[in-house]
C-alpha cells in the first residue's frame, strides 16, 4: 500500500439524546471501533454518498486554496462497525465521513492528527455528513473527529472530562430500528401535544444537566448516586415520548436491560434514539459491569460488548493496514514465501519468524519446561486463512498432526465470512477455585458448616484478594464465594476469580490453598483437595455465525440442500452422545490446534470442554446449526475457555509467542473467541463434508498432495500428481513416485519434440 491510511471511531451518546435537538447539552464519547482508509489499487467497487460527499467537500476545500485536486476516493473499510451481518449503532456513517476527509487532508499534505487540522477535517467531513444524510445534530461527526468525550450544544463542541471512578459499557439489544423515523414521530408529538411534550423535554434536559453535575461531582459515591438519578429522569422522559409519539423507543429487551442494571446497582439508558441497537451502562467498577454481562447472558441471552471501549482516540494516522485474512492461493506458495506472505500481512519482521525452523525449541529450554527431557517433539505449524472475528481478520496459527485440519477450518472461515464472519462474545475471565471439606468427627452438620462460611464471606474474599495484589492491580481478584452440599459429609468450597489475561492455574491454586486453613477454624470441618477446577463454565466463549445458502453450494450440491443435511447432522448429534463425541472431536480438532499454537494447556481445554458438554447429565454437541427464517444456515457454540496470554509457555515458547503476534490478539478474551472461531468452523466443514460427499474424498485429495511431495513433485507438479494419483484410485506413496516418473519422461520428450 501506498499513501496514507487513515483511521477515525464511532461514536455512542453518553446523554442528551433528544433534547440535544432542543438545544440541551449532549454528551457523547468515541468508541473504539473504527472505520479504516486507504488507497485503492482501483475505484472501490461500492461508493456510498457519503464517501462521495467527502470527496467533493475536500476537492473544493483544497480547490479555493488553489491546490492539486484530490485523487480518487479510498476504500474505506468498516468492518468494526458490524455483529456478523448487522451493523450495530455507533455512528459509522459519521466515522466514514471523517475517515475520508481525514485520508484526502492527509494525501494533500494537512496534518490531520493536530488541532488545526482535525478543526478543518471537523468542517468538511460535518458538511459531507449533513449533505449525505440530509441532516443530524453533528455531534456524531465531531465524535468521530476529535475523539475523547465531548458536549454538544447548538453546533458547539468542547471536550468533556470523565471521572476515573466511572466505568462505561455497552449491551447489545438487538436490531436496530429506523431511528430516523423516531425523531419525525416525536417532531409530530411536539405539535399535537404540547404540553406533555413540553414535560417530557423538561425530564430529559434536567437528565442532562444532572449528569453533567455528577461528571464534575466531589466524591465517587455521590456523583454516582446522581448520575443514577440523571439516567432514571431520562428515561423517565424517553417512556413519556414513547407514549407520546407511539415511536418504540424503549423496547421489552431495553426495558430488561434497564431493571437487571439496577438489580445489580448500576444505571442503564439506550445510547441514541433507542428502539433496539445500543445500551449504555455506567458503574463505578469494572468488575460490577461484569457481574452485569454474566447475568445478562446467562438469565436473558443478552450479551455486553465487552470490548468496546469509551473515550477512543479520534481521526488519526494509523502505521499498519488492520490485518486482511484472506491470502489466496497460499497453500500452493513455497514454503518461505508463505512465511513472506504471512509476515507481511501481520506486518511483523520475517527475520522474527526464524524460530519456526526445526530446532526452535533448543534441548536446554526443554529441559526448563519439563523433567527428564531426552528431546524435542516436533508439529507442523500452519496457518489458517479467511478468519474475521467481530469484524476484525485474524490470521490462525494451528498445530496439529492431521491432514486437513487446517485447511477445512480456512474453508469454512470463507464460507462464513460470505455471511459477514464469526461474532463472538466471552464470559468474564472467572475461573474457580476448589476448596473440599469433609466433615470427619465435627459436630456440626452440613447446614452449619455452610453459614459459618457463608457469614463469613466478605473477610474471606479480603483474605483472598491479599494473595494476588499484583493481579488485583491489573482489574482482577476474588469475585465471589459459593458454598456447594454435595453430600451430608461432604463440601465444596468455591471462589470465583477473576483471572484476567493468566490462564490462572497458579493464581487459583495459591488462593485455594490460603482459603483452606480459615475455612476449617470457621466450620470446624476438615479440609481436602485445594485446586481449580478445570469445568471452566464460568469462563465460557460464545460465538455464532450466519452463512447463505450460495456460500455452501458445491460439486452438484444445492446450497439449501446442504443446509438441511447439516441441521439434520447437527439433531443427530443432540440426539445421540455416540455422535456428539465425533461432532465434538471435529470442533476440537480446530480449537486444541490453536491451543497448541499459542502454548496454552489443551488437557485443560479438552477437560472443560467435555466435562461441559456433559453438563447437564447427558453429552450433548458443543455446537450446534439451525436453519433461519430466511434459509440461512445459523450455528452456534458456547465453550469454556481456561486459555491465557501472559505466563507459562504462551510466554515462554518462541513459536507460541509468534503464533501469539501473528494473531494480534490484545487480550485472552479475544484469543479464547478466535479458537471458539475456529471450533464451529472446523464443525462446518466437518459437517458439509458428511452430508453431501462423505469425509475421505476430501481427505483422500489432501493425502495425495502430501504423497506428491513426498514422492519429490515440485512446483505444478504436485497439483498434476495429486489429481493423477486420485484418478489411479491408489493414493500410496509408490504410485505417487511411479506416476511422478512417469509425468516428467512425458514432459521431457514433449520439450524435445
Ligand atoms: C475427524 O478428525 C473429525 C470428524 O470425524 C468430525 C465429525 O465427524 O464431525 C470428521
Amino acid at each position: 500500500m501506498s499513501g496514507p491510511l487513515v483511521s477515525a471511531p464511532g461514536k455512542a451518546f453518553l446523554i442528551g439524546e433528544y433534547a440535544v435537538l432542543e438545544g440541551a447539552t449532549a454528551v457523547v464519547t468515541a468508541v473504539d471501533c473504527r472505520a479504516h482508509a486507504q488507497r485503492s489499487p482501483s475505484r472501490p467497487s461500492h461508493v456510498t454518498e457519503v464517501v462521495e460527499a467527502a470527496h467533493a467537500s475536500v476537492s473544493a476545500y483544497l480547490k479555493d486554496r488553489g491546490l492539486p485536486s484530490p485523487g480518487p476516493v479510498p476504500t474505506v473499510d468498516t468492518g468494526g462497525f458490524r455483529l456478523g451481518s448487522r451493523k450495530i449503532g455507533l455512528g459509522s456513517s459519521a466515522a466514514v465521513a471523517a475517515t475520508v476527509v481525514g485520508f484526502l487532508l492527509a494525501q494533500a499534505g494537512v496534518e490531520i492528527g493536530g488541532v488545526d487540522g482535525r478543526k478543518v477535517a471537523y468542517g468538511l467531513a460535518r458538511e459531507a455528513h449533513r449533505r449525505a444524510q440530509g441532516g443530524g445534530s453533528g455531534a456524531d461527526v465531531a465524535t468521530s473527529v476529535f475523539g475523547g468525550t465531548l458536549r454538544f450544544a447548538d453546533g458547539e463542541v468542547s471536550p468533556a472530562t470523565l471521572p476515573q471512578w466511572l466505568r462505561i459499557g455497552f449491551v447489545d439489544a438487538g436490531a436496530p430500528a429506523s431511528t430516523a423515523s423516531f425523531v419525525r414521530l416525536v417532531r409530530e408529538a411536539a405539535v399535537t401535544d404540547p404540553d406533555p411534550y413540553a414535560q417530557a423535554m423538561a425530564d430529559l434536559r434536567g437528565a442532562s444537566e444532572d449528569f453533567l453535575a455528577a461528571l464534575g461531582g466531589d466524591g465517587p459515591s455521590e456523583s454516582f448516586a446522581l448520575l443514577g438519578r440523571a439516567v432514571e429522569r431520562h428515561n423517565r422522559g424517553l417512556r413519556s415520548l414513547q407514549n407520546l409519539s407511539g415511536a418504540p423507543i424503549l423496547t421489552p429487551t431495553i426495558e430488561r436491560i434497564i431493571a437487571v442494571a439496577a438489580e445489580v446497582g448500576l444505571a442503564a439508558k439506550p445510547s441514541g434514539a433507542g428502539g433496539g441497537d445500543l445500551v449504555v451502562v455506567f458503574s463505578r467498577s469494572q468488575a460490577a459491569l461484569d457481574v452485569l454481562g454474566d447475568r445478562l447472558r446467562r438469565d436473558h441471552g443478552i450479551d455486553l460488548l465487552a470490548a468496546l471501549k469509551a473515550g477512543a482516540d479520534g481521526l488519526r494516522l494509523e502505521r499498519h493496514a488492520p490485518r486482511c485474512s484472506r491470502i489466496a492461493g497460499l497453500f500452493r506458495l513455497p514454503l518461505a514465501d508463505r512465511r513472506r506472505a504471512v509476515a507481511a500481512a501481520c506486518d511483523l519482521d520475517i527475520a522474527g519468524f526464524d524460530v519456526l525452523d526445526s530446532g526452535a525449541l533448543g534441548l536446554e529450554q526443554a529441559e526448563h519446561l519439563i523433567e527428564n527431557v531426552i528431546g524435542v517433539l516436533e508439529l507442523p505449524i500452519g496457518v489458517a486463512t479467511n478468519f474475521r472475528v467481530n469484524g476484525v481478520d485474524y490470521l490462525v496459527p494451528m498445530s496439529v498432526e492431521e491432514a486437513s485440519v487446517v485447511a477445512a477450518a480456512s474453508n469454512a472461515a470463507k464460507m462464513i465470512r460470505a455471511g459477514g464472519g464469526f461474532v463472538a462474545h466471552s464470559d468474564p475471565p472467572w475461573m474457580i477455585a476448589q476448596i473440599q471439606l469433609t466433615r470427619g468427627d465435627s459436630p456440626h452438620d452440613a447446614a452449619a458448616a455452610v453459614g459459618q462460611i457463608e457469614a463469613e464471606r466478605g473477610n474471606l474474599l479480603q483474605l483472598a484478594e491479599v494473595v494476588h495484589p499484583r493481579l488485583v492491580a491489573r482489574g482482577g481478584g476474588p469475585r465471589a464465594i459459593e458454598v456447594r452440599v454435595l453430600s451430608e459429609d461432604m463440601l465444596a468450597v468455591h471462589v470465583v476469580v477473576d483471572c484476567r489475561d493468566a490462564m490462572g492455574a497458579n493464581l487459583l491454586n495459591t488462593i485455594a490453598e490460603t482459603l483452606a486453613p480459615r475455612l476449617q477454624a470457621l466450620s470446624g470441618w476438615t479440609v481436602g483437595l485445594r485446586i481449580l477446577s478445570n469445568l471452566a463454565d464460568r469462563r465460557r466463549t460464545h460465538v455464532t455465525a450466519r452463512i447463505p445458502p450460495s456460500a455452501l453450494a458445491s460439486r452438484g450440491w444445492d446450497g439449501s440442500k446442504v443446509v438441511d443435511g447439516i441441521v439434520s447432522a447437527s439433531r443427530f448429534a443432540e440426539l445421540d452422545p455416540y455422535r456428539a463425541a465425533t461432532h465434538n472431536k471435529g470442533i476440537m480438532n480446530g480449537i486444541d490446534a490453536v491451543v497448541l499454537a499459542t502454548g496454552n494447556d489443551w488437557r485443560a481445554m479438552e477437560a472443560g470442554a467435555h466435562a461441559y458438554a456433559a453438563q447437564d447429565g447427558r453429552y450433548r454437541p458443543l455446537a450446534i446449526w439451525r436453519k433461519g427464517a430466511d434459509g440461512w444456515l445459523e450455528g452456534q457454540i458456547s465453550v469454556p475457555m481456561a486459555i491465557g496470554m501472559v505466563g507459562g509457555a504462551t510466554h515462554v515458547h518462541p513459536v507460541a509467542r509468534l503464533a501469539i503476534e501473528i494473531l494480534g490478539c490484545r487480550s485472552s478474551a479475544e484469543l479464547g473467541q478466535v479458537m471458539a472461531a475456529v471450533g464451529l468452523a472446523s464443525n462446518l466443514a466437518a459437517l458439509r463434508a458428511l452430508a453431501t460427499e462423505g469425509i475421505q474424498r476430501g481427505h483422500m485429495s489432501l493425502h495425495a498432495r502430501t504423497l506428491a511431495v513426498g514422492a519429490g513433485a515440485v512446483g505444478p507438479e504436485i497439483e498434476a500428481l495429486s489429481a493423477l494419483l486420485i484418478d489411479s484410485g491408489e493414493i500410496k506413496q509408490e504410485r505417487a513416485t511411479a506416476i511422478l516418473r512417469e509425468l516428467r519422461k512425458t514432459e521431457k520428450s514433449a520439450a524435445q519434440a
